[in-house]
Order: C-alpha cells, then structure tokens, then sequence
C-alpha cells in the first residue's frame, strides 16, 4: 500500500527520502512527497502526483536551495481516501503548518473525528491523514510523544505513521498499529520505513516494532515506547537474500522475476527434499503429520488465494484431507465456527495483507492451529503463525505475483504429500511424485523457452477486448490465476470458468470476438473438457490451447502452446508459467506498464 519512509541525522534528508522512495515504490505509485526539516526550523516541502521520478525532478529543480534539512519524513501512496491530487498527496499538516504526518492504512472514525474538527479548522484535502494532523495541533501539550499518545487513543483501526514537528527539528514520532513499521541506525544517521523488503542495501540490521508501540527519534538515537513505558528491543538481522535484482537484459522485472522461477524452485526445494532418497527431509512438513488435523483451511487473497486453491486439490488427492480455500475478506464476512481439528493455513506472499492479517487473529483468538506460508521472512504472519514455512521465493516486489505464486504451490504440494505419507499415500506413489519434483525447475526452463512463441500468440490475442480462460480440476484455479494475472497486466477483461460451467451461461458470450483460453493437459479430465473446446469451436469462438504435445486433438484450437512432457500434476507448474509468459506478453503487446499497473499495488495493509 502506501510507503514511509523517514530519515534524521547529520546530512541532508532530501535525496535519502527520495531514493528511500525509488527503491520501494512498488508499495504504492499513486503520488509521492517529502518534507525536510532544517536545525534552524526551515521547512522544504515537495509533492507530486505520478511516480517518484516525477518527485525526483521537483525536488531537484530546487538543487540550488543548500540548507541541510537534516530531519524528514516521505511517502507514496495509493489512494484510498480521495482521489489522486496534490493536495491528497501526503505529506499532510497541521493548519499552522507546525506538524507534518505521513501514514499508511485506514483511520475507520475520520469523519467523526473530522465532524468535531472542522469546528476549528479548515480541511484542504480529502484524507483521512490530514484529520490526524488538525488532531495533532488540537491536542498538542508542548510535547510531541505524549500528544501522540494522546492522539493514538482517539484513532480507530489499523495504521501506521511517523510524524515531524517543525518547532523541534530532530524530533521524529513513529506509531505502529497494524500496518508494519521498522527503524534501524545506520552510519548517517536514523530511518524509520514501513517495509523490511529489499533494505539489506541500506541496513543490516532492524527493529520492528510491535502494535501499539511508539518510536521516538531524538537527535540521531530512538527510543521504544509501549504505554508510555521505555522498552528494550534486540535488533533482527536484514536477509541479505532479500534484494532487489538488476534488471539486466529483462524489458520488465515482472519478466525478470518468471524467469527466476526455475532457480526459485530449487531454493523451495532445496533442504526440504532429499531427492536422492526421494523422501521429505524437513522437520517442520514431517511434524505437520503429527498434529490432528481432520480439515484443512486456507485463508489468503489475490494470486495467494488461486495457489490456495490449487493446494487444497492437492490435499484432497494426497492426503485425503478436506480442504477449503477461502479468500481472507470473505473469512472476515462470514461466521467463524473455530474448530480444534482444523488446520487453518495463511497464504501471503507479503505476510502483510490486511484481511489476511486480522482473519488470522481471529483463528489465533480462539486458539486453533496456525500455519503461515510466507515469502517475507520476518513478517507479521510469519511471527504470528505456531508453525510456519516461507516460500523462499526471494524479494518479489512487482505487483504481478508470479515466482511467489509457483513456490508457495510448490509447498502446499510438499505439505500435501507429507501429510499423504502419515496416512494412505502409497510411499511408491510418493517417490515417483518426488523424482519428477526433481525434474520440474529443467521442465520450467523449457517452458521460458518457448517465450517467442507465446509472445507471437499474445500480440494476435491483444486484439480481442474480453477472453474466457477455462480449466478443471486442478486447471480450475490454474485458470483463475491465469485470467487474473492477464486482466491485472493487460486491462483485457478476462473471466475464469470451470470448463464445465461453460455451457451454464458464459457460453452466451463466445463468438468470432470473443475468445477463449482452456487449460487441458492430458490426464483425468481431458475428454470431457475437450467437450467444452467443441462447444466453444462450434460457436466459431477462437481458442487457445494450453495442452500436451501428445494431444489428440490439436485440429479444434487456433493456437496451441504445448506443454514440457510432465505428469498431469506437474503440469500445474507449467501452465501456469505458460500462463504468466502469456499475460505479460499480452501487455507488453499494449504498452502496458507491466511492473506498475494502474490502481494496484504489490501489498494491500488496507481492508
Ligand atoms: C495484491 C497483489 C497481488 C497479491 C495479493 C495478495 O493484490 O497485487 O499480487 O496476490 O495482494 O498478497 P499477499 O502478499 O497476501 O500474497
């Protein structure tokens, strides 16, 4: 969502801030701005809505302006309250332009807040951030820590913020409720930031805070507060694996990051399997088979919640163990029955998601077993998980989730034959499974190999303006993901079926210009689903086949792309990555932003 980002010490704030900014932008690219604070109490404020680099240059245009404004805090944001302007583009103030607040999340009770307000003052902006502001100045007591504390209690929901005050250069109040908030010392001075991802090129080593604390910084030290109680905090080591790549000979990070796939397969593997034994070596899968687990749950959201999906199929067929995949908004809208026997899992690339997040706490409330499945280690659903197991897909900060979504099934599978083998998976059954999973980051790279193909495919398919993407079993979340990841990329409308729901409705809409996608490897289900390819043939609607080499009936599809030879199961993998070459391919055929599609971001810490 939105980023902060904050700096005090010796040397000038601004170009840290910016490129504090540049270097986590995927948070949120909405509008960014700055604000820097001199000793001598002078205020350089700068905002602009776009992109950083849009930032960058206002603030550079006032290179001439050599006061070192040694104290500052920065943001960009990805609006929710308000449309994208100036005057929503935060840093906010107070009306005496004294404080200066930059925040991430959602203040529920602004508008009560902002009723009583307005009695005061006067509002310039439509946020719920520069309510907090008008509230700073209504409450200040001469100090800014304890007016913040006082503020914190009058603010409802989930958030995070760090705030300025002018009048005390080198006084910086961070908040953390919610939304992640980390403050490390580096040889230059203090940060605060809202993200751990990618930092190992400016720490190596972080506090986190924990909910309800407070960070004040005072003159390059920081204190931490809880309750208005000085506390102690041992700092964390940044994973140095977390950085963020060049971009090298990629057009896009996006691309970059689906052809770090097969290497990421191999990190997901690697100390969990012993593929010369062919058994699961990992002592937190092996363990999973001793807890009771009669049902299994899967909360998450977005490409997380199609990965669920396909793990729950994986479950089912394995392990013989109910499982439910069930996006984190609609957990939080439903009634929660707890149950003891249940495994509640949550699947977060980030370990931030907002509705993840409090739905997890709902399931912890009640004392039912956890599992995180996690890509940012040492994130809040990692550290609140009692067991958990990261998807070690390394830092993926392009909004398009692609190499987390593969490695995150990748251990689903091996918790789905894990727990197979405590109960009927045959152990043969499981071996020839394993030494397949040996073979799948060769078959991945097969499968990027086929990328001038696909891209030839995608630019005669960014033509139509709506497309079906259809799959079963398996191939039904596959499809999903797979129509997610082309309408998030392309702006192509896309809507995913099962293939058999087809002829219930969706089949009204196929024709000439309306095209359709179908998952169909050779397996279980292939006949029937080439029944619903004759469907579509029949009403002249174009078709893309995602299928086996060895298909037997390649004359019905337009266009084919032909899977490595795998296992049906294994297929997922491909398809998928089949799938992701397409959407991007897509794109790039309609000069999309691919790394930064509009209105979205990589972590939503709203709900
Ligand atoms: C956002 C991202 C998606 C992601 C989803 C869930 O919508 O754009 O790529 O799948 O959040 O995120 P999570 O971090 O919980 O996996």
């Amino acid at each position: 969502m939105c980023w902060i980002f904050a700096y005090n010490g010796d040397t000038d704030c601004r170009e840290k801030l910016v490129n504090g900014l540049r270097l986590l932008e995927y948070r949120g690219y909405d509008s960014a701005g700055i604000v820097g604070v001199s000793k001598k109490k002078e205020i350089f404020l700068e905002k602009a809505v776009g992109r950083v680099s849009a930032l960058a240059s206002k603030v550079d245009a006032r290179r001439e302006d050599i006061t070192l404004y040694t104290t500052g805090i920065a943001h960009t944001r990805w609006a929710t309250h308000g449309w994208v302007t100036q005057e929503n583009t935060h840093p906010h103030h107070s009306s005496d332009k004294r404080f200066y607040i930059v925040h991430n999340g959602i203040i529920e009770n602004y508008k009560d807040l902002k009723k009583d307000l307005e009695k005061s003052y006067d509002f310039y902006s439509e946020t719920d951030t520069e309510v907090v502001a008008k509230l700073i100045e209504s409450l200040y007591d001469g100090n800014l820590k304890s007016t913040m504390e006082k503020v914190s209690t009058r603010l409802v929901w989930a958030y995070s913020l760090a705030v300025v005050d002018s009048q005390n250069p080198g006084t910086i109040v961070g908040i953390k409720l919610g939304s992640p908030l980390i403050v490390w010392t580096a040889t230059d001075g203090i940060y605060i930031s809202s993200d751990v991802n990618a930092l190992s090129a400016l720490a190596e080593t972080y506090t986190l805070l924990e909910d309800n604390e407070m960070v004040v910084i005072e003159w390059k030290k920081y204190s931490i507060y809880m309750a208005g109680k000085q506390i102690e905090r041992v700092s964390e080591k940044i994973d140095a694996s977390q950085v963020i790549d060049e971009l090298g000979n990629f057009n896009s990070f996006t691309e970059k990051e689906i052809f770090d796939i097969p290497s990421v397969l191999e990190n997901v593997f690697s100390g969990r399997i012993d593929f010369e034994k062919k058994q699961i070596n990992n002592e937190t899968l092996e363990a999973l088979g001793d807890l009771d687990i009669k049902r299994i749950c899967i909360v998450s959201s977005g490409s997380s919640y199609y990965a669920g999906d396909m793990g729950c199929y994986f479950f089912r067929k394995f392990a013989g163990i109910p499982c439910q995949a069930i996006i984190s908004s609609e957990f939080l809208s439903d009634v929660f029955l707890p149950d003891d026997t249940t495994l509640y899992v949550f699947l977060s690339q980030s370990g931030e998601t907002a509705d993840v997040r409090e739905s997890m706490k709902i399931v912890k409330a009640k004392g039912c077993m956890t599992f995180g499945v996690v890509n940012v280690v040492g994130s809040t659903i990692a550290r609140m998980a009692d067991h958990w197991l990261y998807s070690h897909a390394g830092v993926e900060v392009w909004v398009a989730s692609t190499k987390n979504v593969i490695a995150q099934v990748a251990v689903l599978l091996m918790m789905a034959v894990s727990l197979g083998l405590k109960k009927d998976m045959q152990i043969t059954d499981a071996r020839d499974l394993i030494a397949e999973m040996a073979d799948l980051p060769d078959k991945i790279q097969e499968t990027l190999m086929k990328g001038p193909k696909i891209k030839k495919i995608a630019k005669k398919y960014a033509t139509y303006k709506h497309m079906f993407v259809l799959g079963r079993n398996y191939f039904y979340p596959v499809a999903g993901e797979a129509s997610l990841k082309c309408k998030e990329l392309s702006y192509i409308h896309c809507e995913s079926y099962s293939a058999g729901e087809l002829k219930h409705g969706p089949l009204a809409l196929v024709s000439k210009k309306f095209p359709t996608m179908v998952f169909n490897p050779m397996g279980k289900f292939y006949a029937k689903t080439i029944s619903n390819v004759q469907e579509v043939a029949a009403r002249k609607g174009p078709i893309l086949g995602i299928i086996s080499s060895n298909d037997t009936h390649k004359e019905l599809y337009t266009d084919t792309i032909e899977l490595p030879e795998t296992s049906e199961l294994l297929s997922v993998f491909t398809g998928l990555v089949s799938s992701y070459l397409f959407a991007l391919y897509l794109a790039e055929a309609l000069d999309r932003d691919v790394d930064k599609p509009r209105n979205l971001a990589k972590s939503v810490t709203v709900d």
